[in-house]
């Protein structure tokens, strides 16, 4: 069962990294999750943010994310950050720990580790030139209603 859709879309601006996490938060506070859970998937969409305005729109200013917020069973929570970007030539490689197209501006390439530690599942689609979409589920241990 899917519950409480919610979509929406901003500029690839670096302010919007900190709505995005805003909006998270108030989405997810009536599935009463733990403090530590709240800060996990906060902390992992903003990974997925940052890595579409820093490399999906090459830190341009201009440039759409869609951000997607679903519920599933009452205690998955699915989000989906889309970019319509410069795309991920090879997806496996920048999924490993340490690897990063800017090691020049001393990024650690972490993101993607971040946001596998914190959530339960992370899903990347991505086309050169077309964009990129990266989906996060996270399960909740709070559930214990009907
Ligand atoms: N939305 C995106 N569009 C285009 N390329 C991306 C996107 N997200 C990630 N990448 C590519 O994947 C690489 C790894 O991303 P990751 O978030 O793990 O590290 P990083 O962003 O380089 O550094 P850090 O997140 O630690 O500051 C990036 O360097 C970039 O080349
Ligand atoms: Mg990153």
């Amino acid at each position: 069962m899917e519950g409480n859709i919610v979509k929406l879309e901003f500029e690839a601006l670096p302010e919007n990294q900190g709505f995005a996490r805003s909006v998270v938060s108030a989405y997810c506070v009536s599935l009463d999750p733990t403090l530590e859970e709240l800060t996990e998937i906060k902390t992992a969409v903003s990974e997925a943010v940052s890595n579409a305005i820093i490399h999906g729109y090459e830190r341009k200013g201009t440039g759409q994310i869609e951000m997607e917020l679903k519920t599933m069973d009452k205690d998955k929570v699915y989000i989906k950050i889309t970019d319509y970007g410069k795309g991920i030539r090879d997806i496996k490689k920048a999924r490993e720990p340490m690897f990063s197209t800017e090691e020049s501006r001393e990024m650690s390439g972490m993101g993607f580790t971040v946001m596998e530690s914190f959530v339960d599942k992370v899903f990347v689609e991505s086309e050169p030139d077309k964009g990129t979409a990266v989906t996060l589920i996270k399960y909740l241990d709070t559930y214990y209603g009907v």
